[in-house]
């Protein structure tokens, strides 16, 4: 029989902590034990835990750190314990249908992988290990403007339907260009980031700053525009989104709106979705978790809009709670960033299969056969 962890590793963990009563944190989440493989990691949490030993101090902060005091951070986190799920007995779940389509792509999970730029700096296969890993288990892939790799490379690395992520640029030939580029590569929708005026404070990033720099290095969509890449626009408004009509083709998300008002806007403007989110607690220090922002943004919107959301998720039981509170799909950042870090592409399609399996299990006990049976009903509010 298979140990899942080596004796080696638990008994280290164990005598490491011997504060921890042992009997009862084995009745606890694991999350003491560090996986060595892959397929040995239980949860994203350990995933997390690999991560932190296997990359050096400044790959780590890249992932791990955010704005300020990292209470945006925590508050996307802490967001998910505020609702609690209603669950349902003597349903027939023996079949639990996860399936959505978005924007005429056939997805058997709503679980997409979140724009994440230079990701060298975690792994030297960087965005071909998180296509190939997205692809193993069948999972969209949005490609960051600011990639290792040039969009065509992440195309070839794998089969998974692949998006891209622009960032607006006081540059409007460099926003062109690199619409031109995605679409040559097959991206299917453009996600515009709308929550960059500036950059965020992230003071682990700036302390590690030369450490990142050294790893990360190149960015391969800028490779072929004759002039220096500005990125970043703090002058853009609501007229880019006209802008973007008239230079692509592409169904257009923008990710980053975390109010009602700039939902109606954005409806208004015609823009074809939009992604609740604060860039995972690295912009604004704003306190809000996401998932406190997501239903004022889906009423605003009133069901003619696609409302994805992302921050904090890291679990199936988080997934549910967005569906139920009304987004479409989801999507992750750092869970599958920390499998990157620890196992390469296998830890990539290892953090998607463990959200795939928890967010079964949760509809199984939830009564939920399909997403659609998800909904209001299926939380109740924690009572302070
Ligand atoms: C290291 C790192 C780099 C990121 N780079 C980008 C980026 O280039 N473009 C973007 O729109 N969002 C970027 N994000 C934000 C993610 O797309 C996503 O909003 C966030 O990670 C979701 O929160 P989570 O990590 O808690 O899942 C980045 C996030 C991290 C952690």
């Amino acid at each position: 029989m298979r140990t899942p962890f080596s004796r080696r590793v638990f008994t280290t963990a164990a005598l490491a902590a011997p504060a921890l009563a042992l009997p009862r944190r084995l009745g606890a989440r694991p999350a003491f034990a560090v996986p060595e493989t892959a397929d040995q990691a239980l949860d994203i949490f350990q995933l997390k835990a690999a991560a932190q030993r296997r990359l050096d101090a400044g790959a780590w902060h890249f992932i791990v750190n955010g704005a300020d005091d990292l209470k945006t951070v925590d508050a996307n986190r802490a967001a998910f314990d505020d609702w609690q799920i209603r669950v349902r007995r003597l349903v027939d779940v023996s079949r639990v249908d996860t399936r959505r389509e978005l924007f005429g792509e056939a997805l058997h999970v709503p679980i997409l992988l979140a724009p994440i730029g230079g990701q060298q700096v975690v792994h030297p296969e960087a965005e071909r290990a998180t296509m190939r890993g997205a692809s193993a288990r069948g999972h969209l892939m949005v490609a960051s403007t600011v990639t290792t790799c040039a969009v065509e490379e992440i195309r070839a690395a794998g089969t998974a339907p692949l998006w891209f992520q622009l960032y607006p640029s006081p540059d409007r030939e460099l926003m062109r260009f690199l619409l031109r580029r995605a679409e040559g590569a097959g991206c299917r929708v453009v996600v515009v980031t709308v929550d960059s005026p500036t950059r965020g404070n992230r003071e682990g990033e700036r302390w590690f700053a030369r450490e990142i720099a050294a790893k990360g290095g190149r960015t391969g969509n800028f490779e072929g525009f004759g002039g220096p890449p500005r990125i970043g626009d703090p002058a853009a408004t609501w007229e880019l989104v006209p802008w973007l009509r008239e230079n692509t083709r592409l169904p257009i998300v923008l990710k980053g709106i975390v109010t009602g008002e700039d939902a109606v806007i954005a409806r208004r403007r015609g823009v074809d979705g939009l992604i609740v989110s604060n860039h995972g607690g690295r912009q604004e220090e704003s306190g809000r978790g996401t998932l406190e922002c997501l239903p004022e943004v889906v009423a605003a919107v009133r069901g003619r809009l696609p409302v994805l959301v992302d921050g904090g998720i890291r679990r199936g039981t988080d997934v549910f709670k967005a569906l139920a509170l009304g987004a479409t799909a989801v999507c992750v950042g750092r869970p599958y960033l920390f499998g990157l870090g620890a196992f390469g592409e296998a830890g990539v399609a290892r953090a998607l299969s463990i959200l795939d399996s928890e967010l079964t299990r949760i509809m199984q006990f939830a009564g939920t056969t399909s997403l659609d049976a998800i909904g209001p009903r299926s939380l109740a509010r924690r009572t302070p």
